[in-house]
């Protein structure tokens, strides 16, 4: 997920125009922008981009999953069917509006099992949120479908997924709403940054108000605004969105060549016996930016992974993992906090730590994914396939 790798002349020339008005707030100051609203623009691209009629750019993925959340209208009594498998910050959002996140097994996917799914909807679910984990979707189509039947909202995290597409569709489109990440690792970046698109004009004017305190934006004088609802601070700079303007416009140059990296490791390994590959529904929307893989059992999992870090060569194994899966989120089935937490909050936390997930834990414990870059030349890449494949086959 590495749009950092190519940082350059467009970058700065985008944020030159930002430095040289010295206005570095989205809103405001007409004259003295000199017709530079780069947030603004990042919105348009975006829409441009994913064939959403609105997006929000706020100033990280975890703002814009609370700022759709939010928009969506759930909030305290609501629950939020979401994977086993995610970073953190989307269990995080759901808990900050108040609602409760319902985890749900993933499957061979690495994403939210439509089935595990269908069984933990309730009569207080008021959204589905699959999570397009390492750069792959989730089954859309089941997960459309089931929110269809149930009369609920699809939100898409596709903040590891910026670029992917099913069936032709930008990821983060299907959905009534979708989020990406734009933070420094991530296929584009703005250093941080994140967006939601929707085609909904309701959810859409929600989030541009819930982003910025509650302002309505309808005047040309900021400090006169009404404020038809409450709302907060998650707008991103100019700075910022200047920087993901340049990005975006490079993100057909950096998917094409995570595909042809990712296709090139992928081939050596598929000679490894024992080895699978994650299932994705649609290969061609693959934005490849991890090549994630299994072995048969864990011991060889682990092993694998072992082998690859003391050949140099990066091995997530997610099941050991602190922020991505629920296994080890030990800090949150603690209830560690700097402060009091709200009595619902304690009980959705005391209901994490007695919970097991024994068909995640049988996907998660042979899963390993491995980072793909964009710098690599054609020698390191054909080095690190020769090395990848023979780390893993060395577990036997
Ligand atoms: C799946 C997922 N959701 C949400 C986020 C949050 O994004 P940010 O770091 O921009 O807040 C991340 C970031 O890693 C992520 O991977």
């Amino acid at each position: 997920m590495p749009g950092y790798e190519m940082w350059g002349a467009e970058e700065r020339r985008e944020v030159e125009e930002v430095l040289e008005t010295g206005i570095l707030m989205r809103y405001g100051f007409d004259g003295a922008r000199k017709g530079h609203w780069k947030a603004r623009e990042l919105e348009a691209a975006l829409c441009q981009r994913t064939g959403a009629a609105h997006a929000q750019v706020v100033s990280s993925g975890t703002a814009a999953l609370t700022t759709a959340l939010a928009a969506l209208g759930v909030g305290a009594g609501d629950e939020v069917v979401m994977p086993t498998f995610t970073f953190v910050a989307s269990f995080e959002a759901v808990l900050s509006v108040g609602a409760t996140p319902v985890l749900a097994d993933v499957d061979d996917t690495l994403t939210l099992s439509p089935a595990a799914a269908r069984a933990a909807v309730g009569p207080r679910t008021r959204v589905v949120m699959p999570v397009h984990m390492c750069g792959a979707m989730a089954d859309l189509g089941a997960l459309d479908a089931l929110c269809r039947e149930k009369g609920i909202a699809l939100l898409e995290d596709a903040c590891q997924a910026t670029g992917g597409t099913w069936q032709g569709r930008a990821l983060g489109s299907v959905g009534k709403a979708g989020c990406y990440s734009f933070d420094f690792v991530k296929t584009i970046t703005c250093g941080e940054g994140g967006a939601v698109v929707t085609s909904d004009p309701d959810v859409a004017r929600r989030c541009d108000q819930y982003a910025d305190h509650g302002h309505d934006h309808l005047g040309v004088d900021r400090g006169a605004d009404l404020h038809p609802a409450l709302g907060y601070n998650f707008r991103i700079s100019e700075l910022h969105a200047a920087v993901g303007l340049a990005q975006l416009r490079k993100l057909d140059r950096f998917l094409e060549i995570q595909r042809r990296n990712k296709a090139a490791l992928r081939s050596a390994l598929a000679a490894v016996r024992g080895v699978t590959f994650r299932r994705i529904p649609d290969p061609a929307g693959d934005s490849a930016s991890f090549l994630s893989f299994f072995l048969p059992d864990e011991t060889r999992a682990r092993g694998a992974a072992k082998a690859m870090q003391a050949a140099g060569i990066p091995a997530m194994y997610w099941y050991d993992n602190n922020w991505h899966y629920v296994r080890r989120w030990d800090h949150l089935k603690s209830a560690a906090s700097p402060n009091p937490l709200p009595a619902s909050v304690r009980a959705v936390l005391a209901s994490l730590a007695s919970r097991s997930f024994p068909a995640s834990d049988a996907v998660m414990s042979r899963a390993i994914s491995t980072p793909i870059a964009l710098g690599w030349s054609e020698q390191q890449l054909h080095e690190r396939a020769s090395k990848l494949a023979a780390a893993v086959a060395s577990v036997g």
